[in-house]
Parts: C-alpha cells; structure tokens; sequence
C-alpha cells in the first residue's frame, strides 16, 4: 500500500527537480523574468500551496497527536524551514518585480535568493525524508497512513481545479527543457 509519507516523498522528487532547473538558471546567468515567474509561481502553488499545506495543516498535526513538539525537535525544525522558504521567496519576488520595471541590478539579488532556497530545500527534504518520515512511519498506524492519505486527495480535488497539479509538474518539465544539464 501506498502510504502518506510516500505522497510526500513524491512530491519532493518534482521539487527537487525544481531546484535543479533554479541551479541551472543561476550558473547560467538567466535573464528571462517570464521564466523566473514561473519558477516563483510554482514554488509558491506547488511547493508551498500545495506540498507544505499538506504539512502543516495535516502531517504535523497528526505528528503532535502523537506526541511530537511544535516548539523542539524535528516538527519545529521544518516549520523553521518553511518560514526560512518564503523568506528566500519574498526576496525573489520583490527583486524580480524591480528587475521587470528595467533595473537590471537586481538580477545578483534575485540569483543570491533562488540558491538560498535551493540550498535550504534540498537540506530540508533531506532531514524530511531520512529523519522525519521515518519516524512518521513509526509512530502512525496503517489507519493513521490511509486516513492522512486520503486527507491529502481531498486538498488536491477540493482546493484545486482538475488536473491543476499535473499541470505544475508539465510546468517544471517545460523549465527542465529550457534549463537542461
Ligand atoms: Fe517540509
Ligand atoms: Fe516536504
């Protein structure tokens, strides 16, 4: 069976394809403020909207049922990641914003901000995927698995139009084209 931390360890291989393609736009010297766009918004619906919604509205809570802090240890650990993100998100934004009313000086800065998330999200689906998860998995039963799971189809058919989320990923393969190795 698939379980509900597998849904999440599947949404990261698509981020992490994410920052592989933001990896390739800085050490390509990118200009092209449509693509940055792109890839903004699709941290911000995909990454964000949608697999740390999952997160924090259902996988972290179900983790403090089960004991877990929200103030120390692990769950406090991704929330601070989370916070860390949109940090990094803002700034890319905001400089991008500048950069498409003309002022090129923005560009290091909004370059400085895609690898401060690339190298935060890739740490933190590390610690997610080898630290946390497992320990998800010990501490859920398979119900707890299964009604997580089905928590997470909802999020998907109730807060997004059909299909919306194969589109983000056909998204990111359109990048992947562009900004290939
Ligand atoms: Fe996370
Ligand atoms: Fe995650």
């Amino acid at each position: 069976m698939k379980t509900a931390t597998q849904n999440l360890i599947n949404d990261h291989v698509y981020i992490l394809r994410l920052t592989d393609v933001m990896e390739r736009m800085v050490m390509t010297l990118a200009t092209d403020s449509a693509d940055m766009e792109m890839v903004v918004n699709l941290i911000k619906n995909y990454a964000d909207g949608f697999h740390h919604a999952k997160e924090e509205n259902l996988l972290f809570p179900l983790l403090v049922e089960k004991g877990f802090s929200t103030d120390q240890g692990p769950v406090s650990v991704m929330l601070h990641d989370h916070t860390e993100g949109r940090r990094f998100v803002k700034g890319m934004t905001d400089a991008i914003a500048h950069y498409k009313t003309g002022d090129e000086s923005v560009i290091p800065d909004i370059y400085m901000n895609m690898e401060g998330y690339v190298e935060l999200l890739r740490a933190h689906i590390g610690k997610e995927n080898n630290v946390l998860f497992k320990m998800a998995d010990k501490a859920f039963t398979t119900l707890d698995q299964e009604k997580l799971l089905t928590e997470f189809a909802t999020v998907e058919t109730t807060g997004y139009s059909d299909g919306q989320i194969a589109r983000f990923i056909l998204d990111i393969e359109a990048l992947e084209v562009i900004y290939k190795e």
